[in-house]
């Protein structure tokens, strides 16, 4: 728990917690993102083999290669020895050099398709899903959590076909030699084996703690340094410190334990693997020695080196399989981001019926399609609708507009108002109930047409990097530059965008960074006004904006709605009175509804607000030295 009363960001720390055995049915899945890069990993086996090999080889020609010079001396044989020597040697860097290339080549492609795919489904997926995630989680999810995973695939899969193929082959050879001593040196597998795997648990264990606490930490990072402003304000800093201290503690503590264990593993498994020399050394020593020895110099000194070859791939091989253990969590993250299906999507119907359509009027842009092109009328019936099951947003909600009408949505914060945009703009469809467009239900129909005719501005506007031009732009793509400019005039953008000097070239920064919440509102309105939509939604689009200029766009904003179905949603009650009707909502439901002459006679709730919020309006006009008071 953080100073706030709640987690950081608890969804990631549930996440991370996976079991130790291995899942094939996750694997098997997890493996086909590998099948296009087969030729690469089919290549990393066979040098997988090779090196095996070549390992294998080397102390055996180091044995006849003594024994040869011991026999006989320096003579053509020798040579040839030595010669065979090189060879493998040349072979080994030739093939070390092959892996390192062909495994970077497959994790390299195979992180380019999953971070690829990943993306494709992020972009598809719906508002729901991003409701319960934190961004930091999903971006873990396509950057590290990636190459993670990408690299184990080829890695894996080497060390597997290097290490079992290099123990059975040390072992054969060993057993071919002499199978006395072979005997004495297997005595070290056992405990090897339970060392290895003893330890690799334990460091798998303390560096998932390690993850943990980090990521803990950067999402602590980021809060801090994002919140800075508002912690020194409210001079929080002692808090804010002793919080990180104390995870930092626990990262501390969690590296040290880390640190004692490697530093307990290493040095223990190279102890086990001399055992093997020393035991080799000594019973062949004593062979070699004796009067009717049957065991070489040269074949002593190759077992010693397969003595110590030993632990390698048996270590290799422990921490590979841990390392997939560790994986399997980043793998099933990775794997269910690919798997889920965005909540609100084309049925299978609507799907079939645009091929047809497409088909039959050899239309190339299938998605276009898919409903009437005129819109008459939209329609809510008995709209219900909650993001979390027990606590209902809309409730029963009806409503029916057509064209030419501006329907104005107020009410007190956390009403709904800005559910049933949402709703409308299908960003989430209804819980129970239907929105009808021209009397039929918009699931029945595609989301690419329903939203190709959508205009919104929505309540905290979203710019994305680049000039104020390619911004507006992004309404309409293939706008010219006066059609942006003309939109931009008709919302009175251009009064701020001409007084800065790069003009409509003006970098915005990341998300808009270097524009006013206003001049964003003001940027994102001509946005929408470009794309010409028949609904427009204007989700709080004016709120930032100063009085005078809202004043001033409101005759170009009623110019752009008229026409057209609008939803106007606005707590500056002064911007709806033009409104053909106007619903004042509080939780989820129509309390009143009419004109703004009509509400007003009425005197129920909007009478109160309006006359309230004129009451202040005209305070803070006298205040300011404007107007006598009344
Ligand atoms: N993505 C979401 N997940 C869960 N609950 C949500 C989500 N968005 C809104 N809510 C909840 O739904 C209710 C209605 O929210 P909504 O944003 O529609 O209100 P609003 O009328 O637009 O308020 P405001 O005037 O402050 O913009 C609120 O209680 C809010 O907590
Ligand atoms: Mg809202």
């Amino acid at each position: 728990m953080s100073r706030k009363g709640f987690s950081v960001s608890e969804l990631t720390f549930q996440e991370e917690e996976f079991s130790r055995q291995i899942d094939l049915g996750l694997w098997r899945r997890v493996v086909r993102h590998a099948k296009p890069y087969w030729r690469q990993l089919a290549g990393l086996c066979i040098a997988g083999l090779v090196v095996a090999g070549v390992d294998v080889m080397l102390p055996l020609s180091t044995a006849w290669l003594i024994d040869e010079a011991v026999a006989n001396g320096v003579g053509p044989r020798l040579w040839g020895l030595i010669g065979l020597y090189f060879t493998l040697c040349a072979a080994l860097c030739v093939c070390i050099w092959v892996f390192i290339e062909l495994a970077g080549q497959a994790a390299t492609g195979i992180a380019y398709d999953l971070r690829t795919q990943g993306f494709a489904r992020l972009q598809a997926l719906s508002f729901s899903y991003y409701d319960v995630r934190p961004v930091g989680w999903l971006v873990t999810r396509l950057t590290s959590d990636v190459t993670k995973l990408s690299s184990l695939i080829p890695w894996f899969l080497l060390d597997l076909v290097w290490g079992s193929l290099l123990l059975l082959g040390i072992t054969a050879a060993m057993f071919w030699l002499n199978w006395q001593l072979a005997l004495a040196v297997l005595v070290i597998v056992p405990p090897l084996s339970i060392a290895s795997v003893y330890f690799q648990r334990r460091l798998l264990d303390s560096s998932r703690n390690m993850r943990r606490t980090n990521s803990q930490i950067t999402a602590n990072f980021n809060e801090a340094i994002t919140g800075v402003r508002t912690t020194k304000a409210l001079v929080r800093e002692r808090e804010a410190l002793d919080e990180f201290q104390s995870l930092s503690g626990a990262m501390h503590s969690h590296c040290m334990r880390n640190s004692l264990q490697s530093a307990i593993y290493l040095p223990l498994v190279i102890t086990i693997g001399s055992l093997g020399v020393g035991l080799a050394l000594w019973r062949g020593g004593v062979d070699v020695l004796g009067p009717d020895s049957t065991l070489t110099l040269g074949v002593l000194i190759a077992f010693m080196q397969y003595a110590a070859l030993f632990h390698m791939p048996i270590e290799e091989l422990a921490r590979r399989f841990t390392d997939l253990q560790a994986a399997q969590a980043v793998a099933e993250r990775i794997q269910t981001l690919l798997d889920t299906e965005p909540e609100i999507q084309d049925s299978p119907e609507v799907v079939k019926q645009i091929e047809a359509t497409a088909i039959a009027e050899a239309k190339p842009n299938v998605a276009m399609d898919g409903g009437p092109a005129v819109i008459k009328r939209v329609e809510f019936r008995d709209v219900s609708f909650w993001y979390k099951p027990d606590e209902p947003v809309l409730k029963r909600f009806n409503l029916s507009v057509t064209p030419g009408e501006t329907i104005a949505l107020v009410g007190a914060t956390g009403g709904g108002k800005s559910t049933i945009a949402s709703v409308l703009a299908r960003f989430y469809e209804p819980c129970e109930g239907e929105v009808l467009i021209n009397g039929t239900d918009y699931r029945q129909r595609s989301l690419h047409w329903l939203q190709s005719n959508l205009g919104i501005v929505l309540q905290s506007p979203v710019l994305f990097s680049g000039s104020i031009r390619e911004n507006i732009r992004y309404g309409r793509l293939d706008a010219t530059d006066e059609q942006v400019e003309e939109a931009a005039t008709l919302v009175n953008a251009n009064v701020f965008i001409d007084e800065l000097d790069d003009g409509y070239e003006f970098e915005v920064g990341e998300a808009g960074s270097r524009l006013s919440t206003g001049q964003r509102q003001l940027v994102s309105l001509a946005r929408a006004v470009l794309a010409d939509p028949q609904i427009f939604i204007l989700d709080e689009a004016t709120s930032s904006v100063d009085t005078e200029t809202e004043r001033l766009i409101q005759d170009g904003i009623n110019r752009v709605l008229h026409g057209r179905i609008s939803f106007v949603i606005a707590h500056r009650l002064s911007t709806i009175r033009a409104a053909s009707r106007i619903l004042v909502i509080d939780s989820g439901r129509i309390v009143e509804h009419g004109t703004h002459e009509e509400l007003m006679a009425e005197r129920g709730r909007y009478h109160d607000l309006y006359v309230g919020q004129f009451a202040r309006q005209k305070e803070q006009a006298w205040l300011a030295g404007d107007e006598q008071p009344t």
